[in-house]
């Protein structure tokens, strides 16, 4: 592997693949949905979840109207769903009418959950801080929705029941690959 350094981080493409989602929100009795790759755990105990939102995006206006969102993943076939919400603004387009998203009840918060997703998480806004050109945004997850049957015993998504829908960037998805599952195990391989 023949590498370079480039000062600029550019388009910032090596950092994928992520996680394609849809963020939802509601605020006022008013719904959106956007895609987001740019987020990520933070603490199990209490769970806090974060996502990059650009403050210019509508759903962003809506989060800090409503201090909540849910975050929803999806299957791989749904990625076509995700460029839908992710290439259009709720500020035109009332995209839960026009994209035909379903939808199932929250359970904690008012907060659109996806029926296509095979698992989202209810959050409530805890921090909302500015970083760059992005919204630092911090939830406390209060509800987990899941398809249970695609999950393992131990939690492990079941690749073989649901492919997540991953982004590389641009407009381009990929998904995990079955056959390339490994299982190493951090306390034979560790050191101690
Ligand atoms: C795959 C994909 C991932 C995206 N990830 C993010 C993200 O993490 N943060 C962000 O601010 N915008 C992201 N976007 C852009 C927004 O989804 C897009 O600007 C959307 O139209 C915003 O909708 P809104 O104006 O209704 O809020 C992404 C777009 C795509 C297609």
């Amino acid at each position: 592997m023949l590498k370079g350094v480039a000062e600029n981080a550019g388009e910032f493409y090596q950092h994928y693949p992520r996680a394609a989602t849809i963020v939802t929100v509601n605020s006022n009795g008013r719904k959106n949905a956007m895609a987001v790759a740019w987020h990520c755990p933070v603490s199990f105990k209490p769970a806090l979840y974060g996502i990059a939102i650009a403050p210019k995006r509508y759903t962003y206006q809506m989060i800090s109207e409503s201090r909540q969102f849910a975050i929803n993943f999806m299957p791989y076939e749904k990625a076509e769903k995700i460029a839908e919400v992710g290439g259009s603004s709720g500020s035109f387009t009332d995209k839960f009418t026009e994209f035909n998203l379903s939808e199932d009840h929250p359970t904690k918060l008012d907060v659109p959950i996806l029926r296509d997703a095979y698992a989202a998480y209810e959050c409530k806004v805890i921090d909302d801080r500015l970083f760059g050109d992005h919204a630092w945004i911090i939830g406390e997850v209060v509800a987990v929705h899941m398809a249970r049957d695609v999950f393992k015993e131990n939690g492990i998504l079941d690749l073989n029941l649901v492919r997540p829908a991953l982004y590389l960037g641009g407009e381009t998805y990929c998904s995990g690959d079955r056959e390339s599952i490994q299982v190493y195990d951090r306390e034979k391989y560790g050191k101690h």
